[in-house]
Order: structure tokens, then sequence, then C-alpha cells
């Protein structure tokens, strides 16, 4: 156990460092900003203690940023691509209209139960809906439109997931994509095999070329793309 919190705490240590953000004003930023609620430090600590690859969750910050935007938006329908443990999943899910539904697509079925305890354990349980599958195939299945997205599964497919995901946006609709600045990589020199950071700039170029969406990058945490769908026709 000691060992285990131990790890936990150079993990958080080293994503604060990677962040750029002292601990001093990570510390001020949480004793200032709304709470994440007990379910949410639960599933948190969990993804820690018995995941692999545990900074893969949104975590407190970035997940308080995803509720408020949802909020903002008042979404009837949330398509997520990427459920991981689901922890940005519940915090999407604070802004959905009464009657509104999320949809959250996940590749590794390892994740399933997990995912559904928490989604089970949360006050939206019956209106969230869990689909593992690849993304690629199952948004192809999908027939009603999203006034919200959140796309963040394997970064080499993100270029696809937008052309699927596009047809399937009511105008006005937002979409957030995480993790467009690839700790710093899309700035960098690319080795010619490094596919992940290949599919990121592809898809900072596709979505700030496509005149269909209003794009820009907000620098938290590893780089969240934002773009609001406003065709002209
Ligand atoms: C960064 S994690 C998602 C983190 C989660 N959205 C959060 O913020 O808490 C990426 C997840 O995408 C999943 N994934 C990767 N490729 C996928 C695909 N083609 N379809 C669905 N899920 C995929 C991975 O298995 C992984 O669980």
């Amino acid at each position: 156990m000691f060992l285990t919190f131990t790890f936990f705490c150079c993990l958080k240590f080293y994503q604060i460092c990677t962040m750029d953000i002292s601990i001093d004003i990570e510390k001020y930023i949480l004793e200032h900003s709304a709470p994440e609620s007990d379910l949410l430090k639960a599933l948190y600590r969990e993804t820690y203690l018995y995941t692999m690859h545990p900074r893969m969750a949104s975590g407190y910050i970035q997940g308080r940023l995803l509720s408020f935007i949802s909020k903002l938006v008042k979404p009837e329908r949330i398509l997520e691509i990427g459920t991981f443990t689901g922890y940005s999943a519940l915090c999407l899910a604070e802004g959905l209209t009464e009657n509104g539904t999320l949809v959250s697509i996940e590749v590794n079925d390892e994740l399933e139960t997990r995912i559904r305890k928490y989604f089970n354990c949360s006050e939206y349980k019956e209106r969230l809906q869990l689909i593992i599958g690849d993304a690629n195939n199952e948004l192809k299945k999908l027939k009603s439109a999203f006034d919200l997205v959140f796309i963040d599964g394997d970064k080499r497919e993100y270029c696809e997931y937008l052309n699927l995901v596009k047809p399937l946006l009511n105008k006005g609709a937002v979409l957030i994509a995480d993790n467009v600045l690839w700790s710093g990589k899309v700035i960098e020199k690319i080795e010619p095999n490094d596919k992940m950071t290949q599919g990121v700039l592809a898809f900072n170029k596709q979505i700030q070329a496509d005149n269909d969406f209003e794009n820009f990058i907000l620098p938290i945490r590893d780089g969240l793309s934002m773009a609001r769908f406003a065709p002209k026709a």
C-alpha cells in the first residue's frame, strides 16, 4: 500500500512538472476552484491504484473545465471517444439537459467493469451509454446528432474520428480534442516513425483548415483543441 501511495505521489509530481505549473500554484488552484464530487475523487484514486496508464484520466482541473463547458453548452447529446475509466464522461455529463444522454466509446473491454461500476453509481446512470468497440466502426452506426463531442482516443486516429464525427454534429456544436500539444512535440522535429505526433499535427492542421469550424487551442494540461461547428451553408 505504501509503495503504491509513493508511486502515486511521484506520478502526480511528474504530472504537475510536465504541466509547467508549480506545486504551489496547483495547490492554490485546487483551493480556489469548485470541488470535484466524492465519486470522481474515488474514481481518480482507483484509476491510479489499478490501471497501467493513470495519467490518461482527465483529472481535477481538466475535469472541472469539461464540466464547466458542458454546463455552458447545455447539450442534449454528448459523444466521447475514449472513455478510459470514465472520469471525463462523468464530468461532461454534469452539463446534460434534463433528458440529455451521453454516449462514450471505449475499445478496451478490460476497462468495462470499472467504467460500469462508476457509471452505475452516478446520478446520470440512466443517461450514460457505454459502447465497447472501436470508434472507427461504432461511429458509423450512430444515427442522431450531437451538441458536444470530446475526442480523446488514439492520437493516430484523430483525423478519422473528425471525418466520422463531422456529419453527426448539430449546428453550433462544440468539439473538444485532448492532447493536441502532445507534450510539446508538435513544435519539435518529428521522427518518421512517430505516428502519434504525426496524427496530432494532421488533426490540428485539418480542423484549422476546415471553414466549418472556428477553432483555437487552449494550452491547459496537454492542450485542448476547442472548436465550434459553424457551417456557412
Ligand atoms: C486518454 S484515454 C481517455 C481518457 C478519458 N477520456 C479521460 O479523460 O478520463 C484514451 C482511451 O481511448 C481508448 N481508445 C483508443 N483507441 C480507441 C478507438 N479506436 N476507439 C475507442 N476507444 C479508443 C483507449 O483504450 C483509452 O482508454
